[in-house]
């Protein structure tokens, strides 16, 4: 963390702040002033964001960490009372993903979606959202996914990550929302940013024909909406049109085109044949 001061001042905490959305969020935030702390692994992409930040009006402190190491909550509150700042909002962004069949996939790559997306996501929300509780001010904006609406056959640990951090955000929405504590779910769909090419999702067809956002778009209605004291946030009309398919057209329909659509060309049998999907078991 690169300041100090004596007082403890409130700060907005923008996890995943390097790059992508959280990046995008930081320089919305920004233009409220304040304290913003930049948390990620890349001290070259935090160093960027904190001159964007700063330039928008606000006052940039960085953090590198990362957030697979245990104890994030601990670290991360260290490093704010060092420089005399409490936790006021809370942006969760930092997130992965892992397109493929279940069964091809390492394990330890897909546990570690649960690690980031899930445990990390969790124990800091529940960490810093204690302090807001007893303010009586602040919240929590978590990024979620238009994935949380369904399961997602093709990126199974990834979709179900997504519906968990949604069902955690919007009942603790309903826990904090009788005493002035916002927790707001962003659900977009996809984004033009690395998530698309680390993930291996960007390739599939499913994301190919669904129009890809732009990560300012994404972060203004996230940060519009988590101040206007919302549940959920679903960015842009083809993502709130995908939501609402995913709640109504039926999950044996919805789950095969999911899978076929998520499917590549090349892709292999999950048997672990080594031979390709259809010219396998797969019909
Ligand atoms: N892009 C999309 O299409 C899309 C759609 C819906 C929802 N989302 C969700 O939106 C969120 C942001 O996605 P994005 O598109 O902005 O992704 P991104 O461009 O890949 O950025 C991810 C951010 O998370 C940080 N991060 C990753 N692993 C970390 C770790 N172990 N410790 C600390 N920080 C870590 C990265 O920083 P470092 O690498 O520097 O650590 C980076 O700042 C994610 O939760 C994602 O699931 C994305």
């Amino acid at each position: 963390m690169t300041a100090a001061s004596a007082e403890s001042r409130p700060a907005v905490v923008v996890v995943g702040a390097s790059r992508g959305i959280g990046r995008s969020i930081a320089r919305v935030a920004a233009r409220e002033g304040g304290p913003i702390v930049l948390v990620a692994r890349s001290r070259e992409g935090l160093t960027e964001v904190a001159a964007e930040v700063r330039a928008a009006g606000a006052e940039p402190f960085t953090v590198v960490l990362d957030l697979m190491s245990g104890d994030v909550a601990q670290l991360l509150q260290a490093e704010l009372d060092r420089s005399g700042l409490y936790c006021d909002v809370l942006v969760n962004s930092a997130g992965i993903g892992l397109r493929g069949a279940a069964t091809l996939l390492p394990v330890e790559d897909q546990i570690r979606i649960v690690d980031l997306n899930i445990r990390a996501l969790s124990e800091l929300t529940l960490h810093f959202l204690k302090g807001m509780a007893a303010r009586k001010r602040g919240g929590v904006l978590n990024l979620g996914s238009i994935a949380s609406f369904t399961p997602g056959p093709g990126m199974a640990i990834y979709y179900a990550s997504k519906g968990f951090v949604r069902s955690f955000s919007e009942a603790l929405y309903t826990e904090m929302l009788p005493i002035g504590v916002t927790v707001t779910c962003a659900c977009p769909g996809p984004v033009a940013t690395e998530f698309l090419e680390l993930s291996g999702a960007g390739k599939s067809m499913l994301f190919k024909v669904l129009p890809r956002l732009d990560a300012d778009y994404v972060a203004e209605r996230a940060w519009r909406g988590f101040r206007a004291g919302r549940r959920l946030v679903i960015p842009g009309m083809s993502a709130k049109l995908t939501a609402l398919a995913s709640s109504v057209v039926p999950s044996a329909l919805m789950l095969p085109l999911i899978a076929r659509l998520q499917r590549r060309s090349g892709d292999l049998c999950p048997c672990g044949s080594g031979k390709r999907y259809g010219n396998c078991c797969g019909k």
